[in-house]
Order: structure tokens, then sequence, then C-alpha cells
């Protein structure tokens, strides 16, 4: 089992894609753990996404991901992870697979939509900073139901 941050960005947000995205990854079998509205500050989006410091693109998407409410979710399930990069899709919205979010609803590399977590030490990481109070464990009846 792993459990995997996922954030609709702002501009899944003002299209209002969030229930079409959370249901997505919700039909697939996996577990909501975690879910919340929040406009993220300065220093919490510099932290996520400081791998890419000497990025050209970093600062306009700190911009971004800062301008307004994001949609911060922890999913749980086996290899949730690359599960949930897979319904995601390619990073740029016009390449991204069609029936992936980014496929589905992008045009662009900058706005798209949505962000996972790429890996094991990422998702922990990102886990720890976007949801400090700690998730929502439960179990799903449904789960018997799910995996074998
Ligand atoms: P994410 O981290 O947001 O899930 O996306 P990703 O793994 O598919 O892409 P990554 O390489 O980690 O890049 C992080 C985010 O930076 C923006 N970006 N802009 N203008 C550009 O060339 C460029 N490249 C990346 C995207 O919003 C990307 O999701
Ligand atoms: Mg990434």
């Amino acid at each position: 089992m792993q459990t995997t941050y996922v954030m609709v960005k702002p501009d899944g947000v003002q299209r209002g894609l969030v229930g079409e995205i959370i249901n997505r990854f919700e039909r697939k079998g996996l577990r909501l753990v975690g879910l919340k509205s929040i406009i993220p500050s300065m220093e919490l989006v510099e932290q996520h996404y400081a791998v890419h410091k000497e990025r050209p693109f970093y600062s306009g998407l700190v911009e971004f991901v800062t301008s307004g409410p994001v949609v911060a979710m922890a999913w749980k399930g086996v290899d949730a992870i690359s599960v949930c990069r897979n319904i995601i899709g390619a990073t740029n919205g016009r390449e991204a697979d069609m029936g992936s979010i980014r496929g589905d609803f992008g045009m662009d590399i900058g706005y798209n939509l949505i962000h996972g977590s790429d890996g094991e030490e990422t998702a922990a990481f990102e886990l720890g900073l976007w949801f400090p109070e700690g998730l929502n464990e439960w179990t799903p009846v449904r789960e018997t139901w799910v995996y074998e």
C-alpha cells in the first residue's frame, strides 16, 4: 500500500473540474485519506517545488500555484503513486494520452490542472508538507471487492 499526494492546481479549480477529477480517483478504487481546499502560502509552494528551484519556470510556477485555491488530496492504494501518475497523464496536456486527466482536459504544460507525487520519498515529503495535521485512515467496506 502507498499513499500519494495529489493536488488540483488553481486552473483545475477555476475550470470547475474538481468533482470530475476526484471522481476519477474514487472510481478507480483508490481510498481518499485526506482532502481540503487551501490557498497555499508562498513558503509552502516554494518548499513543494524546491526541486525545481533552478529551473526557468520556477518563479512563474510558484506564482501560479499560490494564485488561488488548490484542492489538496491524499489517495491510498496498492502502487498508488504510479496509478495516480497514470490517471494524471504526461506533463504537457497536448501530449498526454486521451483518457488521462491532462489528456482529456489540458492544452498546456504550465496550466496542467493537477499534480501527483513522483516517488515514495517525494510522496512522504509532500504529504507531511500539505497535511501536517495527519491523514484520516479508514477501511472502506468495498475494499474486499477492489483487491482479490
Ligand atoms: P507535477 O510535479 O506538477 O505533478 O508535474 P510533473 O511531475 O508532470 O512535471 P514536473 O517536471 O515535476 O514539473 C512541475 C510542474 O512545473 C510546470 N512546468 N512548466 N514551462 C515549462 O517548461 C514547465 N515545465 C514544467 C508544470 O506545471 C509541471 O507540472
Ligand atoms: Mg513533478
